[in-house]
């Protein structure tokens, strides 16, 4: 008996235990429901009775030593697993992406700041606009020319229906409901039916700005977008006005900022003339104050509209009007720090 616990003793030891699958061989052999060990404990009867005891204890030493190996040989495997799995632990951690703000997001949110700052509120209206709102009313009747110059998308179920073409029928809504005076702007994005390029889009996006008081004056005009572009482009901006035509403005203009790049010396962005067109602008017809009811020989406004694009583009040098609406996150991206 005792040979033989020596035996299996040796056994136990010299067992090479590499890898899963030698392992499951000696749990089997030596710690298994069927294990060799058990056959000693059945014989145990045939030792005499006093020998019984240490031969019993000779047993459970040797059943304690096939237990000791194998602990150690199963967490020697379990480690070697875990290290031989793909996980690289020099790889450092995964991130969750921060998302940015759509650049044109950013300056229609900084437009509406700098004119909030003296005192516009900002208002909205529908992009499915009637024809009266974005035409009639703001002094092109229907043989108007003008309408010509605005490629419009009309709805085809009602033609008295169409995708605005300027955010300016809105200064025709807010001037029908509002009481006097108004002193508001209007983000919002407008459509043109225009093939698309690098300089053209369908869709764009514009602010209106509106002021109606009594003995509102050009002078007022001129101020605000003096003001305007200053806190837009930084305190050396220079604004010039260039006579335009509008049919709801009277006088009309169009407004250049002066090109910070280049401090009107002339460069490749200015076109070499020192200037950048910003917006237009000008007197609100009498007639657009009468068609909203408003009494022309009483008040008195201005108005002006940007392109959200046109400032961001001027803003950021992005030279491709394509780029603000494809959603190439690489674009989007350098916008992060932004704001
Ligand atoms: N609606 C004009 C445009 O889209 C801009 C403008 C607005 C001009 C208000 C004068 C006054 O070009």
């Amino acid at each position: 008996m005792e040979n033989k616990i020596k035996l299996l003793s040796e056994q136990i030891e010299r067992f090479v235990i590499e890898g899963k699958d030698s392992l499951e061989n000696f749990r089997i052999q030596f710690l298994g429901s069927k294990n060799v060990l058990k056959d000693l404990f059945i014989e145990i009867k045939n030792v005499p009775a006093e020998n019984r005891k240490s031969v019993g204890q000779l047993i459970n030493a040797l059943k304690n030593k096939a237990q000791d190996k194998f602990d150690i040989a199963n967490s020697k495997t379990e480690e070697a697993e875990e290290t031989n799995s793909n996980i690289d632990l020099s790889l450092s951690g995964d991130f969750n992406k921060l998302g940015s703000r759509h650049p044109l997001s950013i300056v229609n949110q900084q437009i509406i700041e700098i004119f909030s700052k003296i005192g516009f509120n900002v208002s909205e209206g529908p992009e499915v606009e009637d024809d009266w709102h974005n035409f009639t009313a703001l002094n092109m009747q229907e043989e108007h020319p003008a309408r010509d110059m605005q490629d419009t998308f009309f709805i085809e179920k009602n033609p008295d229906w169409l995708l605005r073409t300027h955010t300016s029928s809105v200064q025709v809504r807010v001037m029908e409901g509002a009481e006097l005076p108004i002193r508001t702007i209007t983000p919002g994005r407008v459509y043109r039916n225009e093939a698309i390029s690098a300089r053209a889009h369908c869709f764009f996006h514009q602010v209106e700005g509106v002021y109606i008081d009594k003995k509102v004056s050009f002078a007022d005009l001129r101020q605000t977008i003096e003001y305007f572009a200053k806190e837009m482009f930084g305190e050396s901006a220079k604004i010039r006005l260039r006579p335009s035509y509008f049919p709801f403005t009277e006088p009309s203009a169009e407004v250049d900022v002066s090109c910070s790049l280049c401090s009107t010396k002339g460069c490749n962005v200015c076109k070499y003339t020192g200037w950048l067109e910003i917006l237009g602008c000008g007197m609100i017809d009498p007639n657009v104050l009468k068609n909203a009811g408003i009494d022309p020989e009483e008040y008195s406004g201005f108005a002006f509209g940007m392109g959200i694009e046109r400032m961001a583009m001027l803003k950021y040098e992005v030279k491709d009007l394509r780029m603000w609406s494809e959603n190439d996150v690489r674009f989007l991206d350098q916008f992060k720090s932004a704001w």
